[in-house]
């Protein structure tokens, strides 16, 4: 027919107030998707960033939209302020979301899954050889996560003093529960409010640092995968004899003793 969806919102307001929802959606399947002609091709453009300043704006993220908000906003808030252009109308509000592993399920860490938003929005894209750069930098980070003793920011007005812990995974269930078992303090308490809060800050903080290093050019990967995990990968991973699962999460942290009929390993 020759005239797009745009054509007509545009040329025929009239017309278009005349065809009701229906109209419109049945006119728009089977077409090509429409180019997103306003939208700023990624990677967004990064400026080195004070790690510090980013973990302080994480840590009072978390107090108005929570872990993944906070991380992404401690980033993406001060590239705001050093870049603008395309952060300045992001609406990072969104990134609320993701709070307690994405609306209190406690899959993926809420700060993980903003920090790991910000560093493909900063250095990644969906054309060939797009995502290798970014996936390098998430990975690192939660590998980071998974093996460090955390927190390992302290904010600067801190509410409660908070001790650390390993969480051995990049899951909110696992890495709160750990917690609460080192600090013999409840999940739904202020003080464990707190302690992701120092999560998030930390995070942010990281994520900067793996970022400027990334703009420097010298990142390089400090946290690998634990020998055991590669074992156990060796089998039932991509090219292992039982390819029967996939993950680069420590499998000891789930799996505690594999049960009978299974290999010395
Ligand atoms: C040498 C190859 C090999 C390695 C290494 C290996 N597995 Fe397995 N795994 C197997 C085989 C074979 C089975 C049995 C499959 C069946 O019976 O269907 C199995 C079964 C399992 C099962 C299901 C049954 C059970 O025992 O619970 C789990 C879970 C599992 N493996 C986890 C792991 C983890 C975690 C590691 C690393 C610590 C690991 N595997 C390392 C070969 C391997
Ligand atoms: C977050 C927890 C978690 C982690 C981490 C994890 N698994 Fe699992 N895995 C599960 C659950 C839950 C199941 C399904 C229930 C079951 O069979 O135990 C499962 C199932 C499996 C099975 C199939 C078991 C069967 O009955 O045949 C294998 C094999 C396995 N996992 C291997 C791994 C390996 C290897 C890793 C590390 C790369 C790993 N898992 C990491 C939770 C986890």
């Amino acid at each position: 027919m020759g005239v797009s969806r745009r054509d007509l919102l545009r040329g025929a307001g009239g017309l278009v107030l005349g065809f009701g929802m229906g109209g419109i959606a049945g006119l728009t399947n089977g077409m090509a998707a429409e180019p997103q002609t306003g939208a700023a091709l990624l990677p967004w453009p990064y400026k080195k960033l004070d790690v510090d300043a980013v973990a302080e704006r994480g840590y009072e993220g978390y107090y108005k939209g929570a872990c993944c908000y906070g991380a992404f906003e401690g980033i993406v808030g001060e590239l705001r302020k050093a870049v603008g252009g395309p952060y300045s109308t992001f609406p990072t509000e969104m990134m609320v979301f993701g709070e307690g592993g994405v609306a209190g399920i406690s899959t993926l860490c809420g700060s993980l899954n903003g920090a790991a938003m910000t560093i493909f929005l900063t250095t990644g894209g969906a054309e060939k050889g797009g995502k290798e750069k970014a996936f390098a930098l998430i990975r690192e980070l939660f590998n980071w996560y998974e093996q460090e003793q955390l927190p390992d920011y302290t904010p600067r007005n801190p509410r409660f003093q908070i001790v650390r812990s390993v969480s051995r995974s990049p899951l909110c269930h696992v890495s709160v529960t750990n917690w609460c078992k080192a600090s013999k303090v409840k999940s739904f308490s202020k003080e464990r409010a707190e302690r992701c809060a120092w999560i998030t800050a930390s995070v942010a903080r990281h994520t900067a640092q793996l970022l400027n290093d990334n703009a420097a050019g010298i990142f390089k990967a400090a946290h690998a995968i634990p020998a055991s995990e590669q074992t156990c990968r060796g089998c039932h991973d991509q090219g292992g004899v039982l390819e029967n699962t996939r993950g680069m999460m420590d499998c000891g942290g789930c799996h505690f003793t594999p049960k009978t009929r299974h290999p010395k390993v």
